[in-house]
């Protein structure tokens, strides 16, 4: 393969995407793929200190400007470690990336959608996941696996993270050919097949 893949993983906190990507990465490369696995917010190097802030500032932060912290973030990501790695022929698996932007910050906290496609183009410019998948659950689930110790996200509540998980739906509907939902209360040996079949299916 001359050129790699870029794929990003998706759901509300609690999900099981993590697990489902460390699978997946095993698998790849079992079968002599090169794999890159990175997040957001967090890749290596820069990101790590935004996520510091993201996650952990305990003063007021406004929605936009959680907003331009994840989007720089995702700038680092997508120009220092996505695109030259998918250049050099890598699959590269990403916790997150601009569909929790929409699902997150328009959806959950009510920032405007289209003003934040528009933001999430500027900072991936030209970056676009071949395939993405959603891990989609209950917020009740999700929430009980997240445990009592909450980061500055998590403790948002669960009208909130009912608004992110039809954010995610949504977006599913509007670009059924890239997203794909997967049941996440199921087993994690089913949930990974799951993720295979639509792999299978890129690498036709
Ligand atoms: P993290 O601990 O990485 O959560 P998870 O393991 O669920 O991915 O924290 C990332 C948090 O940041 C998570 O609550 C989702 C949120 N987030 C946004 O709100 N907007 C974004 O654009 C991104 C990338 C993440």
């Amino acid at each position: 393969m001359s050129k790699g893949l870029f794929i990003t993983f998706e759901g509300a906190d609690g999900c099981g995407k993590t697990t489902q990507i460390k699978l997946l990465d095993e698998y790849l490369k079992s079968r002599g793929y090169k794999t890159l696995l990175t997040r957001e917010p967090g890749a290596k190097g820069l990101g790590e200190k935004v996520r510091e802030i993201l996650l952990n500032y305990d003063g007021e932060v406004s929605p936009r400007c959680e907003s331009f912290l994840f989007l720089a973030d995702r700038a680092q990501n997508a120009d220092c470690i996505i695109k030259p790695a998918v250049k050099d022929g890598v699959i590269v698996l990403c916790d997150r990336h601009t569909d929790s932007t929409i699902a997150y910050q328009g959806y959950g906290r009510g920032v405007n959608i289209e003003e934040l496609k528009k933001l999430n183009d500027m900072a991936v410019s030209g970056l676009k996941p071949d395939l993405t998948f959603v891990f989609d659950i209950d917020i009740q689930t999700s929430m009980a696996r997240v445990g009592k110790e909450k980061d500055r996200m998590e403790s948002a509540g669960l009208e909130f993270f009912e608004r992110v998980r039809k954010g995610y739906l949504e977006i599913a509907k509007q670009e059924p050919e890239r997203v794909k939902v997967i049941d996440s209360t199921k087993s994690i040996e089913e949930i990974h097949q799951k993720v295979l079949e639509f792999i299978e299916n890129v690498f036709g």
